[in-house]
């Protein structure tokens, strides 16, 4: 089992990153794989709506915007499972992950085989650490993401700094729930 962590604020020890870490706990101490993604590290740029407002990503399920995005939208085939984890930024997901998601689905979301996240676990997570508001208009987004990509939604989860304590044990369990999920193959 293969679960990508894929998180996205610049703060490595702010709220987003405890929340990765409980997520990277959760998975490895389940006996899983994680593979860890900070998308902040990473240079993945915005969609350029190609054309006429399709690129390659309708016709051949890629993105000719080249940069980072091309390595990390492979891996994701690979994987079996998938947590995703932003900082809400005005009441909605950062402006990484929001990048990532918006080519990915464009690639993704017409594919007629191989989708690569078709039927795959998903857990999503927004962590609001400033007001504390925000969590559901964020989470909103991401679930639409999820509906796009036709993953099986396993759990949402909004944290802020006031249920930090317990959240995190929630993360770190919903990980661990997460990576003893039967693999593909296996699924009815
Ligand atoms: C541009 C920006 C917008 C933000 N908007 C919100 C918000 O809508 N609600 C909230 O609770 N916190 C908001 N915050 C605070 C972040 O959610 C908070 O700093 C969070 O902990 C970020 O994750 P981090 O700890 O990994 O940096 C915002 C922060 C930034 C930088």
């Amino acid at each position: 089992m293969r679960i990508m962590i894929i998180s996205s604020s610049p703060n490595k020890d702010g709220l987003t990153a405890a929340c990765e870490e409980q997520a990277r706990l959760g998975v490895t101490e389940a006996g899983a794989e994680a593979a860890v993604v900070r998308l902040n590290d990473q240079n993945i740029g915005k969609c350029h709506a190609c054309d006429n407002g399709w690129g390659t990503c309708l016709k051949k399920n890629t993105c000719q915007v080249t940069d980072d995005f091309q390595e990390y939208h492979a891996l994701m085939k690979d994987m079996d499972g998938f947590i995703f984890i932003t900082p809400v930024y005005w009441g909605d997901m950062s402006e990484s992950v929001k990048a990532f998601f918006d080519r990915v689905r464009r690639c993704e979301g017409f594919k007629k085989e191989n989708q690569f996240l078709l039927g795959k676990p998903v857990i999503c997570v927004a962590a609001a650490g400033g007001s504390g508001r925000g969590c559901l208009s964020c989470l909103t987004q991401f679930e639409r993401f999820i509906e796009h990509m036709r993953a099986k939604l396993v759990d949402i989860v909004g944290i802020t700094r006031w249920s930090r304590e317990y959240k995190l044990k929630d993360i770190y369990n919903a990980s661990a729930h997460l990576a003893k999920l039967p693999t593909e193959g296996q699924r009815g």
